[in-house]
């Protein structure tokens, strides 16, 4: 991330109906707005997409439009630039980053690389273009457990998120991954303690956690996968509560569709601060939605001998998922 940050001008004006703005630019700029479930309620229902990261890379490899904009962090965006290099790549806000991308850079990870011959890499697709293109296969969380077996039992890197990794060291029978000691400082936030003793509290509600959370989360709950995943479970469960160990972003599309059921946030290890929420994704606002379909930036870009080799592993995660 290169670029002065956008953060909107206290000087600017904006429409009263900002929602019907941003649909008629969205339609003048020839464009797709693809969110992610962290993204606020509003952004969620102007999207053209929304979706799990696995999800938003299968839309951005499909787009046929001039402009993607992309309601996420800065990866997910970078991962539509890959695949797009000929279209306009923009994000509300350029400081959009994520804490397992920030902790794991290319000059360090190639390092790791180099310690470990002769092993393959698989990277949690929140990762840099650099990192990516240093991989040999893309994953994300809900493909994650499939990619690993593809590599049978050849040595095998997985990057950046250890608490991911360790999940899917179980789920692929792989003991032996070679971890890179990353993690994500939202999901890591979720109190098991406070999670037990909800539990105690609501015995009949199912929980469902994301796999980024820590082990002894993990080990509570009814259901680990994506956020797909998670809002699927929720509607479909029996269950007339929920315990959810994810960015409360989720709950909208499960209210939507079913409005009778409780949600509840898993308690986090701070009850007085909102850790739990996605400070970067929740840097994307409607206001700065606006102004960068308005003036077309911030655009995110990726140098072409990075992209080239980054595309690889991304393109063939998409054909194995
Ligand atoms: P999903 O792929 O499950 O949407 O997760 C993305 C993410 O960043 C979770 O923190
Ligand atoms: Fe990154 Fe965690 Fe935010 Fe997801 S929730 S974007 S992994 S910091």
């Amino acid at each position: 991330m290169t670029a002065t940050p956008f953060t909107g001008s206290e000087k600017e004006s904006f429409p009263d109906d900002l929602e019907a703005a941003i649909r008629q630019l969205k339609e003048d700029r020839n464009a797709i707005l693809l969110a992610h479930y962290y993204q606020e309620d509003e952004i969620q229902d102007l999207a053209d997409v929304v979706g799990d990261s696995l999800a938003l890379a299968a839309a951005a490899q499909k787009v046929d439009r001039d402009v993607i904009v992309f309601c996420g962090v800065h990866f997910m965006a970078e991962t539509a630039k890959i695949l797009n290099p000929d279209r306009k790549v923009v994000i509300p806000d350029l400081e959009a980053g994520c804490s397992l991308a920030d902790g794991c850079p290319a000059p360090e990870f190639k390092e790791f690389i180099a310690d470990h011959p002769g092993a393959a890499v698989v990277s949690y697709i929140n990762c840099s273009a650099e990192v990516k293109a240093l991989s040999d296969l893309i994953c994300t969380s809900a493909n994650a457990a499939k990619m690993v077996r593809h590599f049978g039992d050849q040595p095998l890197i997985f990057a950046p998120d250890r608490h991911l990794g360790r999940w899917v060291a179980k789920e692929a029978n792989r003991p032996d991954l070679i971890l890179w000691p990353g993690s994500c400082i939202v999901h890591e936030q979720f109190s098991a303690k406070g999670l037990a003793q909800l539990k105690v509290r609501h015995p009949d509600a199912e929980v469902l956690a994301h796999p980024e959370c820590e082990e002894a989360v993990l080990d509570q709950a009814d259901l680990i996968a994506s956020t797909t995943g998670i809002i699927n479970r929720s509607v479909e469960s029996p269950a007339k509560t929920l315990i959810i160990a994810t960015e409360d972003g989720v709950f909208h599309q499960i209210e939507k569709q079913v409005p009778d059921k409780v949600l509840i946030q898993a308690p986090g290890m701070d009850e007085s601060c909102a850790c739990n929420r996605c400070p970067y994704m929740r840097l994307n606002t409607l206001e700065k939605l606006y102004l960068c379909l308005r003036d077309l930036k911030p655009e995110v870009t990726v140098p072409e001998e990075i992209r080239r080799k980054a595309v690889i592993p991304i393109e063939r995660m998409l054909e194995l998922s």
